[in-house]
């Protein structure tokens, strides 16, 4: 081997186990699944590992909703997750959780180093508190009504309808929306992580390039901000790890998620005799190792965690790199906009080579957002894969097949040709290494077109017609699948299913880079079978239906399962009939239902209620797609004054129900009332 092997230890981000796995994160593991297949494919020793992550409140509470145990919810998305993984050709070399054994010695391991050496710090801190449900309520499972605009239905920390933020005790009428109950604060000691103690190992650390200078840009802001202590420990009831000396305390779940990296690893080691995790792991540790991740949680993994590393005694990340979120049709994914797609509603209409292929010629190594656009990704494969690629090998192996026995020519007849072709995987090498994809798809299409012009040159068909020409048909032919043989080597990292089907028609061992520096001879190769086909459009319109049902569907499924006593919210006050009189409420009629720019909860809505037209914005958007509202009927409180919000100003409510997210149902009256008739 001309390059010395590389020891090479990749993770993805670890997947939350209460969730299906969608294409924003598929992003993520087709971009760190095509690196670690190209280095594999350099000879380099290389090891993909990943887990879910399972621990937390939202787990907690899920499976409580679910009447089940965190044990049995974690196992059943754990087998969702790995079919899912499998089908889109993930080759994680280990998938395991962070609820086991080795996570659970490995934090308690790096938390007690830390402890010893000082870095963890125990205070009393007053935090929100569920007295229903005895347990303390983390800010998304607060809400209320924002103190600056008085909009409802506000997480703890942020409104939504005017961009407020504050504190979890300024909010509102806040509940808790585990219970309904209203929080009371209470007090707790917690344990902190001395973050500030790494200050100038971090800074030295990201002056050395571990990240990408957006990344870093960031980090020396975060770094003249002044670092934070970091509250690691959550109180009982809690899905996670007890801290050892501290009973009813556990590790808060983005403790010992980035330590799951290393447990993956430190089980697969326990199964592979060529693999020793301290030679990985130990602080002068000869192996690289990188965390592809979303841009969104760069400050866990390029501050908590090589402070946390570093400081148990740990080597820390050869580099971080982040990658920019999904967006369909140029918006973000979105339910209501029925372009939340998941994993397994793709899979099961489209190819998911076609996802990797279109997510590869996008990705660069920046940190910018990726848009699927549905018509461009079916004309990009179209053109690219099926048009270009594919159609070399079609062209050409019919001759080979029928008229020279399925036998390549004794000699390369343009070896110039062959050998640029072949040059030029050491400039498609280096994008690959620097993750700029987009730019490698661009180089191994422009040779694809010159494979094509070629073989338009040669025109085998048009030689077939006359006498004599056998040997210059077998040749161009010949020279014409060797093209296509390196291609689908460029390619393989992106395409291993395509490049697996090449490989059985070519008769030809799995291909790694070193093995076109010669072209095929003499060799026989396989019937053709065509490698892919096209992407059809109502195959993509199947898939927006389908999406769109599953979501609709999930509500009331959801809805169903919710054990009414954990969301219901508490009877108000008593009121007298007078200021129930107050409340004019009427029927009306919604004209119109629109998206609001900007907005991820809002939906404005023309109401007429006979004979006049309100605007109102509603924050019914996580519930329902617009179009589904027009035209019915629904409930308008129709004497409130008039609220000016972060959007425009809203003339009015409308009457809904529900704990809120996607289990919010707007009230329809019976057919037969009309637009403005009075409700008593
Ligand atoms: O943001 C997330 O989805 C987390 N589950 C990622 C964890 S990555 C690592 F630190 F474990
Ligand atoms: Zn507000």
């Amino acid at each position: 081997m001309a390059t010395q092997q590389r020891k090479i230890l990749v993770t993805s981000a670890l997947p939350y186990a209460n969730g299906s796995i969608h294409l924003g994160h598929l992003v993520e593991y087709i971009q760190t699944d095509i690196w670690v297949r190209f280095q594999k494919m350099q000879g380099h020793n290389c090891v993909y590992v990943c887990a879910d992550d399972a621990h937390g409140t939202p787990i907690m509470l899920r499976a409580q909703n679910e009447g089940i145990s965190p044990e049995q919810l974690i196992t059943r998305m754990d087998q969702e997750h790995r079919a899912d993984f499998a089908e889109f050709a993930i080759s994680f070399d280990n998938f395991h959780s962070t609820h086991s054994d080795e996570n659970r010695q490995l934090a308690e391991l790096i938390y007690t180093r830390l402890r010893d050496g000082g870095y963890i710090k125990a205070r009393t801190i007053k935090q929100a508190y569920d007295p229903e449900k005895e347990m303390f309520l983390p800010d998304r499972f607060i809400k209320g009504t924002c103190p600056k605009c008085g909009a409802d239905d506000q997480y703890g920390d942020n409104c939504e309808a005017c961009g407020a933020t504050y504190s979890t005790t300024d909010l509102k009428n806040p509940v808790s929306a585990v219970s309904g109950a209203t929080p009371v604060e209470k007090e707790s000691e917690h344990y902190f992580f001395d973050l500030a103690a790494f200050s100038d190992m971090l800074k030295g650390w990201t002056a050395e390039e571990h990240m990408q200078a957006p990344i870093s840009n960031k980090l020396n802001e975060w770094f003249e901000e002044g670092l934070q202590d970091w509250d690691i420990s959550r109180d009982a009831p809690y899905f996670g790890f007890e801290i050892p000396d501290a009973p009813n305390k556990y590790f808060y779940v983005w403790l010992d998620a980035p330590i799951g990296y290393l447990a993956s690893f430190k089980n697969l080691c326990d199964k592979r005799d060529d693999l020793d995790f301290d030679s990985y792991v130990k602080e002068d540790s000869d192996a690289e190792m990188y965390h592809f991740i979303g841009k969104d949680i760069a400050y866990f993994h390029t501050l908590f965690w090589p402070a946390m590393l570093h400081g148990a005694g740990f080597r820390k990340p050869s580099a971080v790199f982040c990658h920019g979120f999904l967006t369909v049709n140029g918006q973000k994914m979105s339910k209501s906009r029925g372009t939340f797609i998941q994993a397994r509603t793709y899979l099961d209409h489209l190819n998911p080579e076609y996802l990797r292929y279109y997510f590869a010629a996008k990705l660069g190594s920046g940190i910018d957002d990726l848009d699927l656009n549905l018509d461009d990704f079916m004309a990009r494969v179209n053109s690219d894969l099926v048009g270009k690629v594919v159609n070399i090998a079609s062209r050409c192996a019919g001759f080979i097949n029928k008229k020279f026995d399925s036998q390549l020519s004794a000699h390369c007849s343009e070896i110039k040709l062959y050998e640029s072709f072949e040059a030029n995987g050491r400039l498609i090498a280096e994008l690959y290494e620097k993750r700029e994809f987009n730019q490698a798809i661009r180089e191994i299409m422009a040779l694809a077109d010159k494979a094509n012009q070629y073989i338009d040159e040669k025109k085998p068909w048009a030689l077939a017609k006359q006498k004599g020409k056998d040997q210059e048909i077998h040749d161009s032919c010949s020279v014409g699948l060797n093209l296509f043989r390196i291609l689908i080597t460029y390619l393989k990292p992106v395409l291993p299913g395509m490049a697996e089907q090449a490989e059985a028609f070519l008769n030809i061992p799995p291909l790694t880079w070193l093995d076109i520096a010669l072209p095929l001879t003499n060799h026989t190769i396989n019937k053709f079978k065509p490698l892919m086909t096209r992407v059809e459009k109502d195959k993509i319109d199947a898939l927006l239906a389908d999406t769109q049902k599953l979501l609709a569907e999930n509500k009331p499924v959801k809805a169903k399962k919710t054990n009414k006593s954990q969301t219901m919210d508490p009877i108000a006050e008593q009121i007298d009939f007078e200021d129930f009189a107050k409340i004019d409420l009427r029927i009306a009629k919604i004209i119109k239902a629109e998206q609001v720019e900007g907005a991820d909860k809002l939906l404005q809505l023309t109401l007429d209620i006979g004979g006049e037209t309100r605007n109102v914005l509603a924050g019914i958007k996580s519930a329902y797609a617009a179009e589904d509202l027009e035209g019915k009927l629904t409930v308008m409180v129709a004497n409130l004054a008039p609220r000016k919000m972060r959007f425009g100003v809203s003339e009015g409510m409308v009457l809904a129900a529900g704990p809120g997210g996607e289990d919010l149902f707007v009230l329809h009256p019976d057919e037969g009332a009309q637009p403005g008739m009075r409700v008593k």
